[in-house]
């Protein structure tokens, strides 16, 4: 079972900022990342996950949203880990591929090979403004732009193959000869020349791929060592994983190679009723109205008017492309139908844990849930999204990991 701490701001709840004793500005300091990476570290995990976009969020007066850069933050942490894979989100919409190719695997060099790029192709209008763009282009359209992007940046990589660096101060020679010209012509990831940088001694960097739209499984199945997806049920996470494995062989790899870990956002507590005790101060912590603006954007439908104690009366089969995550929406409006929900009881769920597999329990409660995942065909692993950090790390590995190891 494979093991990613995900790390984002002050952990997956949007209340966590206002938790008894919490500094909102913590996640501005390496003090909060270094605790959260040793936590994570001691508690056995694989690898330290760090997503990333290129705005700030919506109602940005009313939460913190302010976001160092993961590769940066992960170069500090470097330092102060030894075993963690250490993944950083860097979009292929926004980033030139000479400069994804050298940043990665400067973290790389500085990790002694464990770094990993999340690939994303980003989706925030607020981002394509930031960048001069008139509006996010649809999937297909930032998918092009992504196997564009990546093939460009493998070619830079793999202009070091056969080089070999020699370094010998007695002779003056460095390198056995200079690194190929790459010469990649795409619409979008046209390189000339070389990275200043070959991936030796290590094997090359993670790839990891987050999105789950069709075109987005597609691309997994092509590159990514990992997959990154938001699932909520066994029978779907299953089709899910058995689809890129699919896509996978069809793209000529072993289905094997490719790891599909869900998130899961743990309420872990000595007895259920105190693991849903949290859940629920946590949740008393925010407005409806923030949350709904945060909901509507992954839904891409309005929701104001409507009335919060009434089942939402928007189904997935509703939704029209709107080139923010269809995958999500339907998701949750999908799960919003099949429980019934309000809209106040989507929004807490949305609040929780951005639509991922909740599970609020004991420790022996949240093990077993991931173990039937993993035996049920569902997932080879988890991207856990705690809700509080920089804590939160280390009681997952207190009250989840001696039942997952036994
Ligand atoms: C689990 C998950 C995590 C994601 N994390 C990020 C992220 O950190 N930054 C980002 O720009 N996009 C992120 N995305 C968005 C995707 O890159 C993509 O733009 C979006 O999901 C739309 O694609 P889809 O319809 O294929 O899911 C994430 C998507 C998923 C499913």
């Amino acid at each position: 079972m494979i093991l990613n701490a995900v790390v984002f701001g002050h952990g997956s709840h949007e209340a966590a900022w206002r938790g008894p004793g919490v500094q909102a500005t913590a996640p501005l300091e390496l003090a909060h990342w270094v605790a959260c990476a040793k936590g994570a570290e001691a508690a056995g995990f694989d690898g330290l996950f760090l997503g990333d976009i290129l705005c700030l969020q919506d109602r940005p007066e009313h939460h913190p949203s302010e976001a160092l850069d993961p590769f940066l933050v992960l170069a500090a942490l470097a330092a102060v880990t030894e075993q963690l894979t250490l993944t950083g989100t860097a979009s292929t919409s926004f980033n030139h591929p000479w400069h994804l190719a050298r940043r990665i695997l400067s973290l790389h060099h500085l990790s002694g090979g464990r770094a990993g790029w999340n690939i994303v192709t980003s989706s925030y209008p607020q981002e394509a403004a930031n960048f001069g763009w008139p509006e996010m282009p649809p999937t297909a359209e930032r998918y092009a732009r992504a196997e564009d992007v990546v093939q460009a940046v493998k070619a830079l990589w793999s202009g070091w193959k056969g080089v070999s660096r020699i370094a010998d101060t007695s002779t003056g020679r460095y390198l056995s000869h200079a690194p190929k010209d790459v010469g990649h012509t795409g619409r979008y990831g046209a390189v000339g020349g070389a990275v200043n940088l070959s991936p030796a001694p290590y094997d090359w960097p993670l790839l990891a791929q987050a999105g789950s739209s069709p075109e987005g499984m597609a691309f997994a199945a092509r590159h990514a060592d990992q997959v990154f997806t938001v699932q909520s049920n066994l029978a779907d996470a299953r089709a899910f994983r058995q689809s890129v494995r699919n896509h996978a062989a069809q793209a000529g790899r072993d289905p094997d190679t490719v790891k599909v870990l869900p998130g899961l956002v743990p309420f872990v507590g000595a007895t259920r009723v105190q693991a849903e005790a949290e859940l629920q101060n946590l949740s008393a912590r925010i407005g409806l109205d923030h949350v709904l603006t945060k909901l509507e954007r992954f839904i891409g439908a309005p929701l104001a008017g409507l009335d919060p104690d009434q089942p939402v009366p928007i189904g997935p089969d509703d939704l029209t492309d709107n080139r923010f995550s269809n995958s999500r929406a339907r998701l949750l409006l999908a799960e919003a139908r099949q429980g019934g929900l309000t809209l106040r009881q989507l929004a807490a769920r949305f609040a929780a844990g951005r639509g991922h597999l909740l599970v609020v329990g004991t420790g022996a409660d949240v093990a077993q849930v991931m173990q039937s995942w993993v035996s049920g065909g569902a997932a080879d692993g988890f991207n856990i999204m705690v809700p509080e950090l920089p804590d939160g790390n280390a009681r997952f590995g207190a009250g989840v990991m001696p039942h997952l190891s036994r």
